[in-house]
């Protein structure tokens, strides 16, 4: 399978297993550049191990995975994130206890070596650090309506909101590629569609993205091209349109309520 030049990132024969099981079982697929990708499937599907392995969370058996033409198998996921590959997770991952504000500041890039040498000594660099971060963070809360809260502790926040909160840190890295797994599970529509018209100006700006979810409405709205993911494997990929009136994506949704 050749790298498209429009590919940002490529997955090819990707494997996972964990023991006797197999959660992936040589997948393949591609984010195009630019664009939001849908990934779709029953629970157990494979989506977010797919997730686990583009972020570098999870090792895999087999396969290669292409990010902007770099061969990025074995890369930590520092370094992922270092070159523009961040996600968030199906469970928010914030710091209950720490303030929202602190929240996104922890998530800010560290500064190039002596990092530590630097905030010892106060130094002017990590003022003018800590400013940067501190601002963009500002920008990012008062952008998704979360400014009001920034003192307020993370744990105090309703499932959207912690969402936003979890998109926003992912954001502070300045990502080219975000991957979201459910950024709509357990958040109110209103929310779902402001997290959507959030992604949609991110992409404006040139951001993008892959998106697991089982909320067919935000794919439907958002994404294209959709994959379908089923034991593991890739079943089909298209438009909406074309996936939903697919007879094997059908059963494979029917098969995994059953
Ligand atoms: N660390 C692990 N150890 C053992 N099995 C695992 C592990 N992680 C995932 N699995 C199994 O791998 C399969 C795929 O899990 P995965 O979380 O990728 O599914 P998913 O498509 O994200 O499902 P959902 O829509 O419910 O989030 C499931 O059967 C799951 O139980
Ligand atoms: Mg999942």
């Amino acid at each position: 399978m050749s790298l498209q030049t429009d590919d940002l990132l490529s997955v090819q024969d990707v494997h996972v297993g964990f023991g006797e099981f197999t959660a992936l079982d040589g997948a393949h697929l591609h984010i195009a550049r630019g664009g939001i990708t849908g990934m779709v499937g029953p629970n157990g599907a494979g989506k977010s191990t797919l997730f686990n392995v583009l972020g570098g969370q999870q090792a895999h058996q087999g396969g290669r995975v292409l990010f902007d033409g770099q061969d990025i198998t074995h890369w930590s996921v520092h370094r992922r994130a270092q070159a523009g590959l961040t996600r968030t997770f199906q469970i928010s991952r914030e710091m209950g206890a720490l303030t929202v504000l602190e929240n996104l500041l922890l998530a800010a890039p560290q500064q190039p070596g002596e990092k530590l040498w630097h905030a010892l000594l106060n130094t002017a660099a990590a003022r003018q650090h800590e400013a940067q971060a501190m601002a963009q963070a500002q920008a990012l809360l008062e952008r998704v309506g979360l400014w009001r809260l920034a003192h307020e502790r993370a744990d105090s926040l309703s499932g959207g909101q912690k969402k936003l909160l979890e998109l926003c840190r992912a954001l502070m890295l300045k990502p080219r590629l975000v991957l979201l797994d459910e950024p709509a599970a357990g958040v109110n529509p209103v929310l779902v569609s402001e997290i959507a018209d959030f992604i949609r100006s991110l992409q404006a700006e040139g951001m993008s993205f892959a998106i697991v979810e089982h909320n067919m409405d935000m794919i439907a709205a958002l994404c294209d091209p959709v994959y379908v993911l089923a034991q593991g494997k890739v079943l089909t990929q298209g438009s909406f349109a074309q996936v939903s009136a697919h007879a094997q994506v059908v059963e494979a949704y029917l098969g995994g309520v059953a």
